[in-house]
């Protein structure tokens, strides 16, 4: 059993691994031998996919895609499987926030975020469920938040969002599970990423949040690498339709 998380040459289709918590997958990914492409719309990506790859033993490399567009994330899901030849993991971590009182909350801002954050992670399960139905094999880690458990404060459409990140999981793992596919999510707590920058040593937020968290501390990109080589892995392989929180006690209080 001494392989039971090995993913070497596995490839993985990994959404927003430009910055954040994706960069992090990319790289924990990348240090287990897997072959990642990357869909992101940061015009860095070149230098991150060579930064990264240089690093470690495995290959990352990507393309610059705005996943708001249906049309390019359907392209860029041909060229990822063009260049890697099937898909075995998919991380759908890219996301946005936005923030705003409900009564005010914009309504584009509300489609484009949702576009984002649940109707892109349904398209592209669906586009690399097709290829794991054929093989009866696949891992799919959809990026939650702590948000798919409470409704947050000024959020309302990310809170749906990942409300709905939580439910799709369950839906498809409900579908895909007997057919060799897990399906499921990590809830990260707060982690100080770019997402989160209006919270951040913010005296009027950061207090609040961080009286609530066990570990006392925010999340860093790292904490999330062990979750996702476990649902990456055959160490998983009987796990399917769970929420996991990475969160450092958070939903524990
Ligand atoms: N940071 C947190 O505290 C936290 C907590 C819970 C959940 N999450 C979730 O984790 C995921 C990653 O968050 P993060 O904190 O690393 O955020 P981040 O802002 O650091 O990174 C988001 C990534 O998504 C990419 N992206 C944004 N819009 C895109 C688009 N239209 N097309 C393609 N790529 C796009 C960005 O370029 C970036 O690489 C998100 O789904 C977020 O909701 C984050």
């Amino acid at each position: 059993m001494k392989n039971l998380f090995d993913i070497n040459k596995k490839k993985v289709i990994l959404t927003g691994g430009g910055t954040g918590l994706g960069k992090a997958c990319a790289e924990v990914l990348c240090e287990y031998g897997a072959e990642i492409f990357i869909l992101d719309i940061n015009k860095d990506l070149q230098n991150i996919c060579e930064e990264v790859s240089s690093k470690f033993e495995g290959s990352v490399i990507g393309k610059i895609v705005d996943l708001r567009d249906r049309s390019q994330l359907e392209n860029g899901f041909a060229a990822a499987i063009d260049e890697l030849g099937t898909v075995d993991i998919l991380i759908n971590n890219a996301g946005l926030q936005y923030r705003d009182n409900c009564e005010s909350f914009p309504l584009d801002k509300w489609d484009e975020l949702l576009e984002i954050n649940l109707t892109a992670v349904f398209f592209l399960c669906q586009l690399a469920g097709r290829l794991m139905l054929e093989k009866k094999s696949g891992k799919i880690i959809n990026i939650a938040s702590l948000s798919s458990f409470f409704g947050g404060y000024s959020t309302p459409a990310y809170s749906a969002s990942k409300g709905g990140v939580s439910q799709l999981t369950k839906a498809l793992s409900n579908e895909w599970a007997k057919h060799g596919i897990s399906v499921n999510a990590i809830a990260p707590g707060y982690m100080d990423t770019p997402l989160n920058t209006a919270l951040v040593g913010n005296p009027d937020r950061e207090p609040d949040i961080l009286a609530r968290v066990p570990a006392d501390r925010w999340g860093v990109p790292d904490d999330i690498k062990g979750t996702v080589i476990f649902l990456a892995s055959k160490a998983s392989d009987f796990v399917s339709g769970v929420v996991l929180p990475v969160d450092g006690g958070y939903l524990g209080r």
